[in-house]
């Protein structure tokens, strides 16, 4: 006699397998003695999806924990190859790649639609090995030196005791950080929610080094403009949506490919000399500045399409390993110190995350041959066979040789020291934020994020971070400084968006 979970009129095609590759025996009923008897422990097909099951997550992202992505192509149009010799960039290379947008803050369940910067990931699978860059949705970011990143992300997520997200931590940090307010003035404004991620510009936000042919350097700074137009959501339909769809921006941009409306965005570059650098009236290499496009303008490289969503979300977005570290000949870091912090700590996480063989994984392999000093460890997949394990060898495998000035290198001298970047002629905090509120801006975006930033510090900021906040705004305009602390005095302020700025 059958028990009625066997009655259903499902019957199964062609079974299914062991993870060894042998029938299996049932994916619904346990081997137990009689129907009504105790399970027993030599079912080893239940056995292998119980243990194996409690290990199907691997730790999310910290941070950038919520996100998707899809497949796509560069396209370069133009002739670039005065500032780089890199082959993705030749004029008519088509490169394959993949796309991966995040939320910063969130955990990976949480809504796409929290106020938030946006991460704008790629992978190039070049003929010249895999380039990565790893950027936002805004051109600069909150600070200047990485020791304090890993501080300011634990002050944008959650309190140690009730596990909460709050919005004094987070101004605490802001305001006791002075370099933050150009990203935060972002942030605060209409480009910390946008509509999707199909309706955002992406960029670098480093400053990298290109090389060309003849071993000549340049500075540049990537934007890719988004074709679809940009669009954003306010206070209002980021909350609503962010309780009716937490998914909301994984979903239109699957929806939106599945369509076959495929989203694209033209890449441009501003490239500056690289003599220029000692004397740009901002340090070029300060991640809280931009250049400005009258003293380097944008120069038209492509265009970028997404065309091929993932198959299997884990395999192919979850276990994608994406490293500023990962360059090609013809590109370059710089002297930034939070892109070479960063250098280290991507491929780091990644071993943790995902394993100590994460480069092996199809999503991440490269498309070119790979001879690599890399061994063993769990997982290993590939492997040189018999071939010679060091360098130099006798055994005819091939290593690497360099000596002396390196391509990508520039040149450095002082004492070692603990310092902040020397200051060039009109570096400071406050003046490119306050370009942006008072020159780019009009009336009603200062007027939504005069009420974003006082709605977000009505949501429980505390003396003496509130009056830091208001000499923080101050500073980067007086009068939106001014009406930011009279709508918080007056208490009147409509709510804010969820997450940075949360109430
Ligand atoms: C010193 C500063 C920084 C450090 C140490 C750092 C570290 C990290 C780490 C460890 C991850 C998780 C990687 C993984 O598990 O795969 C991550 C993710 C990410 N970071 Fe950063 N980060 C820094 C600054 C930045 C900046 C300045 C940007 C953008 C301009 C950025 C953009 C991203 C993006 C987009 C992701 C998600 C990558 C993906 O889609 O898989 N980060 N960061």
């Amino acid at each position: 006699m059958t028990s009625s979970d066997n009655t259903s009129n499902r019957t199964p095609k062609s079974g299914s397998t062991t993870g060894a590759g042998a029938p299996a025996p049932s994916d619904r009923n346990s081997l137990s003695v009689g129907a009504n008897g105790p399970i027993l422990l030599h079912d080893v097909h239940f056995l292998e999806q119980m243990a194996h099951f409690n290990r199907e997550k691997v730790p999310e992202r910290q941070p950038h924990a919520k996100g998707a992505g899809a497949f796509g192509v560069l396209e370069i149009s133009e002739d670039v190859s005065a500032y780089t010799k890199a082959a993705l960039f030749r004029k008519g290379a088509k490169t394959d790649m993949l796309a991966r947008f995040s939320t910063v803050a969130g955990e990976s369940g949480s809504p796409d639609t929290w106020r938030d910067v946006r991460g704008f990931s790629l992978k190039f699978y070049t003929d010249e090995g895999n380039y990565d860059l790893v950027g936002n949705n805004t051109p600069v970011f909150f600070l200047r030196d990485p020791m304090k990143f890993p501080h300011f992300i634990r002050s944008q997520k959650r309190l140690p005791d009730s596990g909460l997200r709050d919005n004094h931590m987070q101004w605490d940090f802001w305001t006791s950080n002075p370099e933050t307010a150009h990203q935060v003035t972002y942030v605060m404004g209409e480009r910390g929610l946008p509509r999707t991620w199909r309706h955002m510009n992406g960029y670098g936000s480093h400053t990298y080094m290109w090389i060309n042919a003849a071993g000549e350097k340049f500075w540049v700074k990537y934007h890719f403009h988004t074709g679809q137009g940009m669009a954003f959501f306010n206070n209002a339909e980021a909350a609503e949506m962010a309780g009716q769809d937490a998914d909301f921006h994984r979903r239109d941009l699957f929806d939106a490919i599945a369509r076959g409306e495929h989203p694209s965005w033209t890449l441009s570059v501003q490239v500056m000399p690289y003599a220029d650098a000692k004397s740009y009236r901002f340090n070029p290499f300060d991640l809280t500045k931009t250049w400005s496009h009258k003293d380097y303008p944008l120069i038209k490289v492509g265009t970028m399409t997404l065309n091929r969503n993932p198959e299997n979300f884990f395999a192919q977005i979850e276990q994608a390993a994406f490293s500023p570290g990962n360059t090609v000949p013809g590109i370059g870091l710089s002297p930034d110190k939070m892109l070479l912090g960063r250098a280290f700590a991507y491929a780091d996480a990644q071993r943790n995350r995902i394993g100590t063989n994460f480069h092996q994984l199809p999503v991440n392999q490269p498309k070119v041959p790979v001879s690599t000093y890399l061994f063993d460890g769990q997982m290993a997949y590939h492997h040189s066979g018999n071939a010679p394990v060091y360098a130099p060898n006798s055994g005819g495998r091939g290593w690497a040789d360099d000596t002396g000035p390196v391509a990508d290198g520039w040149e450095t001298d002082g004492e070692m020291v603990r310092s902040a970047y020397t200051l060039h002629a009109e570096d400071d905090d406050f003046g490119q934020p306050g370009t942006l509120v008072r020159e780019v801006w009009n009336d009603a975006q200062r007027a939504q994020f005069v009420d974003q930033v006082a709605g977000s510090l009505l949501g429980g900021v505390r003396s003496p971070v509130l009056e830091r906040a208001f000499e923080y705004w101050k500073n980067v305009d007086p009068a939106t400084g001014q009406q930011i602390e009279d709508k918080v005095r007056a208490g009147s302020a409509p709510e804010p968006a969820e997450g940075m700025g949360e109430g």
